[in-house]
């Protein structure tokens, strides 16, 4: 039987990488110290696969063909096409098939119907995370798509059921696999919208808060707030699938900062298993 044996979230920024010299020193100090311990985490637990869990950037998919989930069942996936991740040190990321059919097996057997692929490009989403843990050994990605990009966009229950449903997965898989998690987003920023830029903190300190809290509070908070905040608050999905896998336990936050200078509310946090 695979186990589940780690369950993070990382902020993902395309700013972390292309504004970096317009951070401040304490705030890079910061981020650089909490993107290195999720890094050590991920390390220590030992993974053979990483279910990595972003929104597409419109790099695999637009309007004319717009998934609400897509799970990447390929041996191998691309590397960031955006210019500024040329230095990024992976051009192919390899895959687990295995694990991904399995992972689709299961979904499709419990009623929900993602798209599949079988080679994505796996743009900043995935990969400024992977970059900024300083690992020293990629995990296979099995990288999963949520929407939280152009509505309409999955409910915040149904993501909750994702995550429950990926942890039946891991748990019904028959080889001894180590599997690990990382979902990438939010938290709050504001992009290509009149209050583009703006960080909402009062938004991001209730999140994290409500993390810890039975998971409908969390669900209808964030039904009532998500709309109220700035449109990339709704990347958090990816750490509602996380929470819903990692059985709901809260997480240790690792870091939060407001950062300016990449105009997202950064956080990092790791799930109690
Ligand atoms: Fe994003």
């Amino acid at each position: 039987m695979a186990s589940l044996v780690g369950v993070y979230a990382a902020s993902h920024g395309p700013l972390l990488v292309r504004e970096w010299a317009a951070v401040p020193e304490d705030q890079k100090e910061r981020l650089t110290a909490g993107f290195r311990e999720l890094g050590r985490r991920l390390a220590e637990a030992r993974p053979d696969v990483l279910i990595e869990i972003s929104p597409d950037h419109w790099v695999n998919f637009f309007l004319d063909n717009l998934p609400a989930v897509c799970i990447g069942v390929g041996e191998a996936h691309d590397g960031p096409p955006e210019p500024f991740l040329k230095e990024f040190p992976h051009r192919e990321l390899n895959g687990h098939p295995e694990f991904a059919q399995h992972l689709a097996r299961t979904a499709l057997d419990a009623g929900f119907e993602p798209a599949l692929s079988h080679r994505l490009k796996l743009d900043h989403g995935f990969c400024i995370p992977l970059w900024r843990m300083q690992l020293e050994r990629l995990p296979r990605i099995v990288p999963m798509v949520v929407n939280s990009i152009e509505p309409p966009l999955p409910s915040i229950a149904r993501c909750l059921a994702w995550g429950t449903l990926v942890r039946q997965a891991i748990q019904s898989y028959k080889e001894p696999l180590r599997v690990a998690l990382l979902a990438t987003g939010g938290l709050s920023h504001s992009i290509g919208e009149p209050t583009m830029g703006a960080i909402d903190e009062p938004f991001d300190r209730d999140c994290i808060r409500l993390f810890g809290s039975p998971a409908g509070k969390l669900v209808d908070y964030l039904h009532d707030n998500l709309p109220k905040t700035g449109n990339g608050a709704e990347e958090i999905r990816n750490w509602i699938v996380a929470h819903g896998a990692a059985g709901g336990r809260g997480f240790e936050l690792i870091d939060y900062l407001p950062v300016p200078a990449v105009i997202v509310g950064c956080a990092l946090a790791a799930w109690r298993l």
